[in-house]
Order: structure tokens, then sequence, then C-alpha cells
């Protein structure tokens, strides 16, 4: 099942009203790819996610989740909170806001027991493949350099993407500076089965024109 990975981070077009406008958009959008297969999901900010969750029928995922339990963790975001919010799964360790390796392994483990998706970013196939081994539901690699740029991960970085996949499994996504049908397209050729997105789209003057352009390359 291809994802397309919409994450809002902490955009303003990803916050808050905006957030549940570009919501609905992608909301929308999605509707004339539900004969498909494809899981196009949008990760919200903690805050946002129950709102947004009970008046889209995409799924959402949180874009953060801290390794702890019920008890005194001032600020810390819980896999429980996120899933009785209506999130449907978590980004954790993007490069933005990384984890240590055993931090991820005690997510992942209580996740599971929960039976929440966990979608562990990594920022290069050598970390790609200590998460593999911790049985994460996706993984995703993404160069920080070319995150929020104007180079896509598949322009630049074919052979990783190729190396991830046949390393990691057809499970893999990718992400980084993808605005485009090419940028989609290269990533599935090069066996990829899904990308995460944000700038693109979250900043798009027109989000359901770069979305279409973009879920047709599946
Ligand atoms: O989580 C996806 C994100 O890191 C990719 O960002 O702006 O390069 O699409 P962007």
């Amino acid at each position: 099942m291809p994802l397309f990975v919409v994450n809002f981070k902490t955009y303003e077009n990803g916050t808050g009203k905006k957030a549940l406008r570009l919501a609905k958009i992608i909301d929308k959008a999605a509707q004339n790819f539900r004969d498909t297969d494809i899981d196009i999901i949008v990760a919200l900010q903690p805050a946002d996610i129950r709102m947004i969750a009970g008046k889209v029928s995409i799924p959402v995922f949180g874009q953060h989740a801290d390794p702890i339990s019920f008890g005194p963790h001032t600020g810390g975001i819980l896999l429980e909170s996120l899933k009785e919010a209506g999130a449907r799964g978590v980004i954790i360790n993007h490069s933005e806001k990384g984890l240590k390796l055993k931090q991820i392994e005690k997510i992942i483990k209580k996740a599971k027991k929960m039976d929440f998706p966990v979608l562990v970013c990594a920022p290069d196939l050598k970390t790609g493949e200590k998460i593999k081994k911790l049985q994460p539901d996706f993984i995703a690699i993404e160069p920080p350099e070319l995150i929020g740029g104007k180079k896509s991960v598949s322009t630049t970085k074919p052979g990783l993407i190729k190396k991830s996949v046949s390393k990691l499994g057809k499970d893999l996504i990718v992400g980084a500076g993808i605005s485009k049908f090419d940028d989609v397209k290269k990533a599935i050729d090069f066996g990829a089965n899904g990308v995460l997105i944000s700038n693109a789209v979250v900043n798009a003057k027109n989000p359901n024109n770069v979305l279409k352009d973009m879920l047709s390359a599946f």
C-alpha cells in the first residue's frame, strides 16, 4: 500500500484553523484516489489532532512521541494521548525531532502493543539499517540537507533510494525536497513505497494543484 504522507510540521499553514483548511483540501483530493491503494496521510501537531481527525476521512498521524508512559512527564507526548485524540499512527525520529536508538526501540515496542503504526525517519542508510532491526511499521529515509530545499532526494540521490530499498525492503518511504510529479515518479520507479512531503504542499499557493500533480505519479 503506497504511502503519501504530508507532514504539516509547525508551518503557519499547518497550524490550527489553517491546518484544518489544508487537511480538508488533502481529504478532498484523496477522494479521487479512494479506489486506489494509496494511503494519503497528514501528520499534525498534537494540539490539532483531535480537531482535525474528526473532520477528515484520511488518516491523521502525530509528528513525534516521547518514550514515556503515564506519569510526571511535563510536556511529554504520550502514544496513548495521540491515539485517543484520533491519530492512527505517528512519525518519530524526524531529523528535526531526533531520538536515540534506545528511545526509538522503546516507542516501537509500546506502539506494537497498542496496534499503533510507527513511521521512523532516518537521515541515512546506516541509521536506517539500525532502525530496521527494531521492526517499525515503516522507515523513511530523508537526507537532512535536502529537507525543505529545491533539490529532491529522487533527483540528487537515486542511488541512495535504490540501495535503501534493497537493504531495508519494499516498504521504504523517502522524503526531502520532493515537490512535483517527476520527483514522486522517480522515487517509485527506484523502488520506494511512498513519499514523505512537507514544504511543497503545506506552503503551496494552490495545494490542490500540487497534490493532483504528485498523486498522479502513483
Ligand atoms: O517530513 C517530511 C519532510 O521532512 C520533508 O520536507 O519540505 O523537503 O518536503 P520537505
